[in-house]
């Protein structure tokens, strides 16, 4: 029998996990840089505003970088400027470098990401220069950012594993995460860039990070292409971490990691807080309105299991 509202756990579970979470919606960036055809703008526009009539408060609408690389994001100066200004929703972007910054500090942007690699062959596939210089690009970033109060926060992309190098070593995530720290980001988000980490993985990085870094500077962006993504939320949470990006509808991938598949389904994630007891303050129906929208203008099939279930359910 299908549910229409999940299950509720009968009682506490023995071990401690948050009372709450912070969901980063990253399906307007991560979700369409990847579409072979840009999305319109208004259609940006109209997605944007279902997430955030869902609940959603943080928002990564769009990306600064380079145009001829990554030319699904090239109107984020022009989208910026059409989005709401609303104090309870933050909308960010990424900024690979002081002329992405200065974009979006024009475009009005109030919370940019600097994205680096654990391993130098992502890093210079996906930002063309290697691990120590994207450490100096990104701290003139970081320092003009907090002059204008901008908050900033870091991603590191391939953290279990690299589409080019293989298996990725918890201490060279460690040593970049530590650096990105001390430049001044407010929070580290761990990407699996290609999805192919399990949660033992998951327990062991962290473990690792944990020994110099609090759970509260640590975030988790994982990509489902081996369809782990929801183990791996579960066992990020069992080991304290409380923020979570996730992608509606689960789209998402790198340009530059191929056959990475989408982020785990805002939608999947929401079940199983709510199952959980979690609070995150999304509306998982109106999520699901929003995840059926953008799954239609793209024109491919609704694909997050727990959105499929619910609409089955009535
Ligand atoms: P570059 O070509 O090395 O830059 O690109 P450059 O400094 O040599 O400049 C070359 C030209 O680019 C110049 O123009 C610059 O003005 C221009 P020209 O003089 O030739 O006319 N340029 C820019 N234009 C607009 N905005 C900018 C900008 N910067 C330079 N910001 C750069 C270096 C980093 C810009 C480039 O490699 C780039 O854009 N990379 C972005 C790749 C990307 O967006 N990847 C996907 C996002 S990361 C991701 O998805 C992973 C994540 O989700 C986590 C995970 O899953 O792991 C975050
Ligand atoms: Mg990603």
């Amino acid at each position: 029998m299908l549910l229409s509202s999940p299950l509720t756990m009968p009682q506490s579970p023995s071990f401690q996990l948050p009372d709450k979470v912070r969901l980063v919606e990253v399906g307007p960036r991560d979700g369409l840089q990847n579409e072979t055809q840009a999305l319109d703008i208004d259609s940006k526009l109209q997605l944007i505003e279902r997430l955030v009539a869902a609940g959603l408060k943080t928002i990564e609408a769009g990306s600064f970088v380079n145009p001829r690389w990554v030319p699904q994001m090239a109107d984020s100066d022009e989208l910026f400027q059409a989005l709401p200004t609303m104090t309870e929703v933050t909308f960010t972007a990424l900024t690979p470098n002081l002329k992405g910054l200065e974009r979006a500090i024009k475009a009005g942007v109030r919370e940019v990401a600097v994205f680096a690699a654990a391993t130098e062959s992502f890093s210079q596939k996906n930002i063309n220069c290697s691990i120590d210089e994207s450490m100096e690009r990104f701290r003139p970033v970081v320092e003009k950012s907090r002059e204008h109060g901008i908050a900033v926060r870091g991603y590191i992309s391939c953290v279990v594993a690299c589409p080019y190098e293989g298996s990725v070593s918890p201490q060279a995530v460690q040593k970049i995460a530590s650096k990105l720290l001390s430049m001044g980001c407010y929070e580290i988000s761990l990407g699996d860039t290609i999805g192919a980490g399990t949660p033992r993985q998951i327990v062991t990085l962290l473990q690792e990070l944990g020994q110099t870094i609090t759970m509260g500077r640590l975030a988790m962006h994982l990509h489902d292409t081996y369809g782990q993504a929801i183990a791996n939320t579960y066992a990020a949470l069992q080991a304290g971490v409380a923020a979570f990006d996730c992608s509606v509808a689960g789209l998402g991938g790198c340009p530059y990691a191929p056959g990475a598949s989408g982020n785990v389904a805002t939608e999947d994630v929401v079940y199983l807080l709510n199952g959980l007891g979690i609070e995150h303050g999304v509306d998982l129906n109106r999520l699901i309105e929003a995840g059926r929208f953008i799954s239609e203008k793209l024109d491919r099939d609704y694909r997050p299991k727990a959105g499929v279930a619910m609409m089955a359910g009535g």
